[in-house]
Order: C-alpha cells, then structure tokens, then sequence
C-alpha cells in the first residue's frame, strides 16, 4: 500500500484571486465579502486538506514601469485584506483543517504578533500556522516608515533572532498554567507564567503574552523563502515548507538539502514537511482537460504584461526595460526579493527569450505539469512523490473558482484517496498533530 501525502491549499491574496473567473458568483460586486473563502475552506476541509496558506504582502505594486496602474487595472494582489482577517472568517467556517496567514517579520513587532497567533490558535482550537515571511519590497518597506527592506540574508538573522522572541513569548506559559480550579478560585497558576525580558540586537521585549497560551504550544510555522540562508532558516524553524521548484529532479534535491539541513540542527527531518506547488488542469476526459491546459496557456500567452508585472513584484525588477526577445540570459537580473524564484526563472529559461522563458515559467503548471481526469493526475501526483521521497502537494490555481476548487476537493481527492494517497478523515484535532501523522 503506498503511504499518502500532504495536501495544502496556497491561496494567492484575497478577495480578488477569483477576478474575471467563471463559476464564482459575482465576484466583482461582493469581492469584499468573505463567502468565497470560507465556501473554500469548507470544500478543502470535506477533502480532509492538512491546511489553506493565505498568501500575502501590504503594498501595491509598482515596480512595473513604476506604475501602480497595472496592478490595479488586473487586480494583480489589490485590493487584498488583512489576512488575520480572512483566517479568522476561515477558523469560524470549519472546525478541523489548518489555517495559515503570512505576515512579515518587518510588519508586525513581535509581541503583537505572537498574541495575534496566539488567539486565534486558541479561536480555532490548535489549527492555525504562520507563514513566516521576511518580505522582499523596499515599497512595502515605506508602507512602514523605512526607507528600504535590510539586504536579504540580514533579514534572515534578524528573523532568526524575531524567532527566539516569539518563541519566548508562546514558551511564557507553562503547559498546565491555566488551573479553572472553582474550589479554590484559582484561573491560572502564577508559578508556571514567566517573563521573558528578552534583549536582543534587533528585537526587545518584556513579557508574559497575556493572550495566555497558545493551545499547539507553538503555532505551526510555514515558511516559503528558497535560497541557502532561507533554506537554512526553514530547516531550523519550519514545520512546513512551501516549494516551488520546476521538475522532480529539482524538487528531490531540494527536499534533500532541507532535510539535511534539519537534522544538522538536530532536527527530525520528518518534522518538516516540504509541500510543492502545483497547478492541475483537471477534465473528464484527457481530451478535455488537454482543451483546458490549451485555453490555459492561451489566456496566459494574452496576459504577459501581467505575468511580468507580478514576477517584477516579488522581485522588484522593472520589466518594462527588456525586450521581450532578449534571451533571459544576455539579462542583468538581480534582486533583494524572492531570490529563489529568480534562480528557478533562470534555470527554467537557460538562453530562451524572455517572453517565452516567462510563459515556461509562470504560464501554467507549477512544479510538475498535472494533466488529465482525476484519476490519471493521481496517478501523476504519484509519479513525482516516488521520485521525490515526499511530502506532498500545494495547489495553486491560477483559475481558481468555486468550480476548480469542488474539481480539486470532489474529483481528485477522492481519486487520491482510492489510491490510499490522501487521507480520508482527520485522525487529530489539532493542526501539528495532522502534519505529523504520517
Ligand atoms: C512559493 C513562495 C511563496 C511565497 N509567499 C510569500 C508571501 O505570501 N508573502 C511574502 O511576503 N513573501 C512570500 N514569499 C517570499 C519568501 O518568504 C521570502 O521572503 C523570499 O522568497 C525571499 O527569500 P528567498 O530568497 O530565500 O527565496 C514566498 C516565496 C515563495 C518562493
């Protein structure tokens, strides 16, 4: 019998990610209503999904041609919403399936977020995660009162050091503090709550959180930064990865190195589960799902300027300034962003144009091109985690619509679970529990 693997849900921004979507409803008048998301977060729950991340940053974009119009023209990740927000509409809708918002290390000081974390643990009953993010825009970076971000690997040691914080804080509260002795009176015993009086080089804080404690102890922590000093901080801190990494063999040697990473920092490398992204394009028939992938392609083919508008977001390139023939690398690329995702652009397109390098790139598939019924893209999904050694999968639509959600929750997870590849109940209520059992 083949063991099963992690199913997530990556859900890029809120509100507007269904914008120009069939099947949605009417997504352009209630963009600001909660439905979607929580009609989502359901279906991913009948799935018996381990958890949906909730993708973020706090800035509208302008890197391409220092305009803001693009962005705002397509709704390229504006307007979004506070993603505490959305997570706690989402925690209120289910009652099993692990909720994951992003905030930045730059954004939040760390007491404010280690209470925000807290409570909603405590609200969802042991189910929520933070997908610790270290940002990657100097335009982000003036929403805040700084002139720019850190360079990149600083932000990584500041954020190793934000870690210890928060970690404090969560660990300020003893397991057994809270007594609910009606006898004696007593809520909670004050030998087991302590100070944390933490001073570091970035970072002070005095302490105890007084959300109290976090019902997981610690919140999971999900972290999706890829160079070698995000990956040697993911292999330190994260109970789950996000990876986006084109093709198996690249994928294997990811999973390889973070695993080795972990236990170098006397981790359990199994407590670290790395989810790739994928885009699947699901039909009845082969035929079907083909035409799909085809009209896929083709809208992403009409939407270049977008697509570059968005890879220049993350990595603050303007890509106004290339021409779309010029072989990817005859370019000066370089970022303080996603450093990653600009080396995997750059692996993927070796000298091809960049607008054809582009579209390989972000045009439709994800880690692995998923292609067919459900049953053959189970079958698919099999393939890639044999030759990875796991541990699992993060969809990601770029037509993402109530209908693609129900294909996904309805149709391809119950053909994974056919093939013992998903689970097909929650064996623990809290979210670490579920990461962990298998
Ligand atoms: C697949 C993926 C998803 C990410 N999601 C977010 C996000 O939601 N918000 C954010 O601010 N950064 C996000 N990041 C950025 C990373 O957390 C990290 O800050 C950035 O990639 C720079 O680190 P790196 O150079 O180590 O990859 C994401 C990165 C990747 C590769």
């Amino acid at each position: 019998m083949p063991s099963p693997f992690h199913l997530g849900w990556f859900l890029q921004g809120s509100s507007v990610q269904a914008w120009g979507e069939p099947w949605t409803g009417a997504i352009g008048r209630d963009w600001m209503m909660p439905e979607l998301f929580c009609d989502m977060a359901r279906s991913l729950e009948r799935a018996c999904f381990d958890y949906v991340l909730i993708e973020d940053s706090s800035y509208v974009g302008e890197s391409f041609g220092g305009s803001t119009e693009v962005y705002l023209k397509h709704g390229i990740a504006v307007p979004r919403q506070d993603p505490a927000i959305t997570a706690t509409l989402m925690a209120a809708a289910t009652t099993r399936i692990g909720i994951v918002p992003t905030f930045a290390t730059f954004t939040h000081p760390p007491y404010l977020l280690a209470r925000m974390i807290a409570s909603l643990d405590q609200v969802s009953a042991g189910r929520i995660g933070w997908n610790m993010v270290t940002g990657s825009s100097d335009v982000a970076a003036r929403n805040y009162g700084l002139d720019r971000l850190p360079e990149h690997d600083l932000r990584y040691d500041m954020a190793d050091e934000y870690m210890q914080v928060v970690n404090g804080l969560w660990d300020s509260w003893e397991p057994g503090a809270i007594r609910a002795d009606e006898e004696s009176g007593a809520l909670v015993d004050p030998t087991k709550v302590h100070a944390v009086d933490f001073e570091g080089r970035w970072f002070r804080t005095h302490g105890p959180l007084n959300s109290g404690p976090c019902p997981q102890g610690r919140p999971v922590i999900a972290q999706a930064g890829g160079s070698p000093r995000g990956r040697q901080f993911a292999a330190q801190y994260a109970d789950t990865i996000v990876a986006s990494i084109k093709g198996t063999a690249g994928m294997k040697a990811y999973r390889d190195d973070v695993r080795a990473r972990a236990a170098a920092a006397g981790r359990n490398p199994d407590h670290v589960k790395v989810l790739y992204l994928v885009n699947p394009c699901l039909g009845e028939t082969r035929e079907e799902a083909e035409a799909r992938l085809a009209a896929r392609k083709a809208r992403a083919e009409r939407q270049v300027p977008q697509l570059l508008a968005f890879f220049g977001k993350i990595t603050n390139i303007d890509f106004t300034k290339y021409d779309l023939d010029a072989p990817v690398d005859t370019l000066d690329l370089r970022t303080n962003g996603h450093q990653q995702s600009l080396d995997d652009f750059r692996r993927v397109a070796g000298k091809k144009p960049l607008r054809e390098a582009l579209l390989a790139y972000r045009g439709s598939s994800g880690s692995v091109e998923l292609v067919g019924t459900p049953d053959a893209v189970a079958g698919q999904m099999a393939e890639a985690m044999e030759a990875v050694g796991g541990d699992g999968f993060l969809i990601s639509m770029s037509d993402v619509s109530r209908r693609t959600v129900a294909e996904v929750a309805d149709g391809l997870v119950p053909a994974l679970q056919r093939r013992g590849l998903a689970r097909r109940a929650y064996a623990h209520a809290q979210f670490r529990d579920n990461l962990l059992e298998f």
